[in-house]
């Protein structure tokens, strides 16, 4: 039996979220067998959705910290993120796609830069706007899954030292209690912050002179203002990341206190990225690789309500690094490979690690070549499905992205979207891949 019956969509709260994983664990390894042969539906309830984040859709998000990265000269962005897919006007139609697609779930970000440009300065406007999207939610029969924080933040909190900065955690907390308070009773789960480990990720992927250009990116920004330092969550000196990433755990914690003390019954959580590591002969260094850029994170996930998996891709270590990928297998625009089996890997770690209920809050490809996306969502589902099957509570699907939209550094060339979007009119057109995903959301089954 793998049904959530406390889960109503609407009206999810922390007690679902825990019975629902109690449930499923609880089920015999035989009987999740036998429903693993006959039964390809997903549990009733399972949330179907796709994601955005403010900065990288809503457009001209001018009191952020990466705004003003953006612009500066040189720059580490390929290109600004300007009018972006001017969702900050066309959330309403986004929100239609969504349900029209069949989906039952929204998740997007609400931005801290809108809500708080200056320092203390909050602006109602801005809290009543991301109340209008909440409700919008509402009204269409989704549910709100909402980020308080993906990746940016205020200009003004960043030329102050960012999450370095000893007084970090207090003022996320202050701007999640204004925001609980604004809007908090609508929201079905709560995000603090979006993959708060990528800088340790990162770490080991980018080469030397793009930490180095990093570096002096923040460098010239904090002269720009005349400041000490400058310092982002997702863009930084090599130097900075141990400190970062102690700041995003404070930060986290004390966000999550301020949620729920505004609303006891809200799940809350954090979204992890998650490589899917896999161990490849004798002595691999995948144990330890995995305790580097999850460890800590996962530790604090065991005291949350539920975890964000976000997924792209998997890795392979033997004894001496990560082997290069096999010959043939499907890549995604800059030439990494997919492999549809790395959601479910990464979902059984995670929740093995952590035994809370998993949200996939972030998993899809940036392609051009749609038919791989739509073959791609298909079979990372099976592997989602049999990973539901053998007693993981995952609560729900999210696909990255719902639009192509600015991928941060990489600008608008990478193409996540379900739906393409003109870049001058906005007009937002869903792919074929937006059916297949649709198709298996209406049905609640493969
Ligand atoms: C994730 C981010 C998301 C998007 C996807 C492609 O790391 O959370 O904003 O950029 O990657």
């Amino acid at each position: 039996m793998t049904d959530f019956p406390n889960l109503d969509r609407a009206t999810m709260n922390r007690r679902g979220v825990l019975a629902a994983g109690a449930m499923i664990a609880a089920a015999p390894v035989a009987a999740r067998a036998a429903a693993k042969r006959a039964n390809p539906a997903f549990p009733q309830g399972f949330l179907w959705g796709a994601a955005t984040a403010g900065h990288q859709v809503e457009g001209n998000n001018v009191a952020s910290d990466l705004w003003f990265v953006e612009h500066l000269k040189p720059t580490i962005f390929s290109e600004p993120s300007g009018d972006a897919c001017n969702s900050l006007e066309l959330w309403a139609i986004d929100l239609d796609i969504v349900k029209s697609l069949g989906l039952t779930s929204y998740r997007f970000s609400v931005e801290w830069a809108r809500i708080e440009p200056e320092k203390g300065l909050f602006s109602q406007a801005m809290l009543d706007h991301y109340k209008r999207i909440v409700e919008g939610c509402h009204a269409r029969g989704l549910t709100p899954l909402v980020t308080y924080s993906h990746f940016t933040a205020p200009r003004w909190f960043s030329a102050q030292g960012g999450w370095n900065k000893p007084e970090a955690a207090q003022l996320f907390a202050r701007y999640c209690d204004k925001v609980t308070r604004a809007f908090g009773d609508g929201i079905g789960m709560a995000m603090t912050l979006n993959e708060p480990n990528i800088l340790l990720l990162l770490r080991n992927i980018l080469p030397p002179p793009v930490w180095d250009m990093q570096s002096q990116a923040m460098a010239a920004a904090a002269k720009q203002l005349g400041v000490a330092k400058f310092v982002c969550a997702n863009v930084a000196g090599r130097e900075d990341i141990d400190a970062i990433e102690q700041g995003l755990m404070a930060g986290h914690k004390a966000g999550r206190a301020a949620i729920k003390a505004v609303r006891g019954d809200l799940p809350v959580g954090f979204t992890l990225s998650v490589i899917d590591d896999q161990a490849a002969g004798k002595n691999s260094m995948r144990d330890k690789v995995r305790g580097e850029l999850y460890g800590a994170w996962l530790e604090v996930a065991k005291t949350d309500d539920f975890i964000g998996v976000q997924n792209y891709e998997r890795a392979v270590w033997n004894d001496k690094g990560r082997l290069p990928a096999p010959d043939g297998g499907d890549r995604n625009w800059s030439g990494t490979e997919v492999w549809a089996g790395s959601l479910a890997g990464a979902v059984r770690y995670v929740h093995g690690a952590t035994k809370v209920p998993v949200l996939v809050s972030e998993h899809g490809v940036g392609t051009e070549d749609d038919t791989l996306r739509a073959r791609f969502i298909a079979a990372a589902l099976e592997g989602l499905k049999q990973a539901i099957d053998d007693g993981v509570p995952v609560l729900g699907y999210v696909h990255w992205s719902l639009l192509d939209n600015y991928e941060w550094i990489f600008g608008y060339k990478p193409r996540f979207g379900l739906c393409s979007v003109d870049r001058t009119t906005f007009a937002r057109t869903p792919k074929p891949s937006a059916s297949v995903l649709g198709g298996i959301a209406k049905r609640n089954s493969l």
